[in-house]
C-alpha cells in the first residue's frame, strides 16, 4: 500500500462511500437553487469534521442541453466545479445509440438545443419537430412557426427522408405538434413524413424516451407533468389508432441501463478523485521500511480497523496504478419515489436511498417505493449519511 505523509492524510482524507444525487427537486426548483444545496457539498468536498473528501456525482432525469453546459450552471449555483464526468442526464446513455442509426428525429428542449446536443453525441444526421413544421406549415393546422423558430429550422424535404429513430430527449415545449409528428413517423411507410403504412408493424421506426418521469418538481407549488406523461399520451393514441401496445425503449432512472452507467461513471469518478489526491501528496516510495515512522498512532491506512468509514487506501506499481474497490456504500439522494428511491433500491444494495421532502414527494403521502431513510432536504441527507459512516 502506498503510504504518505501523516500531515497531509490527517488534513483530507478520501471516503470509502459516495454520494450520488438527483437534480431537480433535491439541487433546484426550476430557476431556484435549493438553498441547503451549497452547504451540502461544501460538505462533501471535505469542510465536515471528519476532513472527509466524499466523492459524488449527479444522475438527472432532466437534459435538453450539453453536459458540458449543465456542470456550468451547476458550478455556478453551488459555487464549486462540477465536471462532465460527475453529472449524466436523462439523454447522456443514447449516445450509445450514435451507430444504430443515420437519420433520427430529436424531440424536446427550446428550439434547437437538443439537435446540437444530438450532433454532439456523434450522429449524423439530426432533424427536430421545427424542421418539419417548415417544411410543410399543413402537418400541424393550429400552429404557425415563429420568426425565431423559423431561423433555426433547417430546410429539409422530409418526403425523401426516412426517419429511422425518434429520440425524445428532453421535455416537449409544444406537445400537440409534438405528439402530431411523432404518430405520424410510428404509422408511416419506413419513417417518411405523409406516407401511412399498410400495417403498423411494417414500421421499424424506434422510439425512445430519456426518462419516463409522469411529474416533476419546478418552482411552481404542485408538480408539473413530465415526459412520462407524454409518453402515458402517445400510448394511447397509437393504441387507439392501431389497436396495438406502443414499444418504447426508456432511459433514464429507474432504469437498469442507467444505473450499470452510473456505476461506471461513479467507478471513473473515485479513481479521479483519488489519483488526484495521491498527485497532491507527497508519496513515499512503496516498500520503504521507514513508511511506519510517521504514522506512530495514525492508523487510518490500515486494515485492523474494518469500520464502513475506513478511508481508501491505494495500491501501487511503478506508474501508480489504482486498485480501486467498489463504494462501500452509494447514498442516492432523490425527491420523487417512482424514480429516484425505486431505482436506488432495485439494482445493488450497496446503494441507500434517501428521499427528500423538497421536491414531488409530499410528506402527507406514502411514497410507493419506501426510501431506507426521509430526510428533510439534502443537507440533512449528508449529514446524516456521514454520520451514519463515523
Ligand atoms: O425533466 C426533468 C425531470 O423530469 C426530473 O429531473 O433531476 O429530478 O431527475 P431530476
Ligand atoms: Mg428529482
Amino acid at each position: 500500500a502506498v503510504r504518505y505523509r501523516k500531515q497531509t492524510i490527517d488534513h483530507e482524507r478520501i471516503a470509502s462511500y459516495a454520494f450520488a444525487f438527483d437534480i431537480d427537486g433535491v439541487i433546484v426548483r426550476g430557476p431556484e437553487t435549493i438553498p441547503e444545496a451549497r452547504e451540502a457539498l461544501r460538505m462533501l468536498n471535505g469542510h465536515n469534521k471528519y476532513n472527509i473528501k466524499v466523492p459524488y456525482i449527479f444522475i438527472t432525469n432532466g437534459g435538453g442541453r450539453s453536459e458540458k453546459a449543465r456542470c456550468k450552471d451547476l458550478s455556478k449555483r453551488l459555487g464549486i466545479t462540477v465536471t462532465e464526468d460527475q453529472v449524466i442526464q436523462g439523454h447522456t446513455p443514447m449516445k450509445d445509440l450514435v451507430p444504430a442509426y443515420k437519420n433520427v428525429l430529436v424531440v424536446g428542449g427550446v428550439l434547437d438545443s437538443c439537435r446540437k446536443v444530438a450532433q454532439d453525441y456523434g450522429f449524423d444526421n439530426v432533424y427536430i419537430p421545427l424542421d418539419v413544421m417548415k417544411w410543410n406549415p399543413s402537418v400541424t393546422p393550429y400552429y404557425q412557426l415563429s420568426e425565431e423558430e423559423k431561423s433555426v429550422a433547417r430546410d429539409v424535404d422530409f418526403s425523401k427522408i426516412s426517419i429511422d429513430a425518434i429520440l425524445v430527449f428532453a421535455d416537449s415545449r409544444n406537445w400537440a405538434a409534438d405528439q402530431q409528428i411523432i404518430l405520424e413517423i410510428l404509422l408511416s411507410k419506413n419513417g417518411v413524413m405523409g406516407t401511412v403504412a399498410q400495417d403498423p408493424s411494417e414500421n421499424h421506426v424506434g422510439l425512445y424516451f430519456a426518462h419516463s418521469d409522469f411529474v416533476w418538481a419546478t418552482d411552481y407549488g404542485l408538480s408539473r407533468y413530465g415526459m412520462g406523461a407524454l409518453q402515458v399520451s402517445i400510448a394511447a393514441l397509437y393504441q387507439e389508432h392501431t389497436g396495438r401496445e406502443l414499444q418504447v425503449t426508456r432511459f433514464g432512472k429507474p432504469q437498469r441501463g442507467t444505473f450499470r452507467f452510473a456505476e461506471k461513471v461513479l467507478t471513473n469518478w473515485r479513481r479521479n478523485t483519488l489519483s488526484e489526491h495521491v498527485e497532491n501528496l507527497s508519496l513515499e516510495d512503496a516498500g520503504l521500511s521507514d513508511s511506519d515512522d510517521d504514522d506512530d498512532d495514525d492508523d487510518d491506512d490500515d486494515s485492523n480497523n474494518a469500520s464502513e468509514s475506513e478511508p481508501l487506501t491505494l495500491q501501487k506499481d511503478s506508474k501508480l496504478s489504482l486498485e480501486l474497490p467498489p463504494a462501500s456504500t452509494v447514498y442516492f439522494v432523490g425527491d420523487t419515489p417512482e424514480s429516484d428511491i425505486r431505482f436506488a433500491n432495485s439494482h445493488d444494495s450497496s446503494w441507500f436511498s434517501i428521499l427528500v421532502k423538497t421536491g414531488v414527494f409530499q410528506d402527507n403521502k406514502i411514497p410507493k417505493y419506501t426510501p431506507k431513510q426521509i430526510c428533510d432536504d439534502v443537507l440533512e441527507a449528508v449529514k446524516f449519511a456521514i454520520e451514519r459512516e463515523h
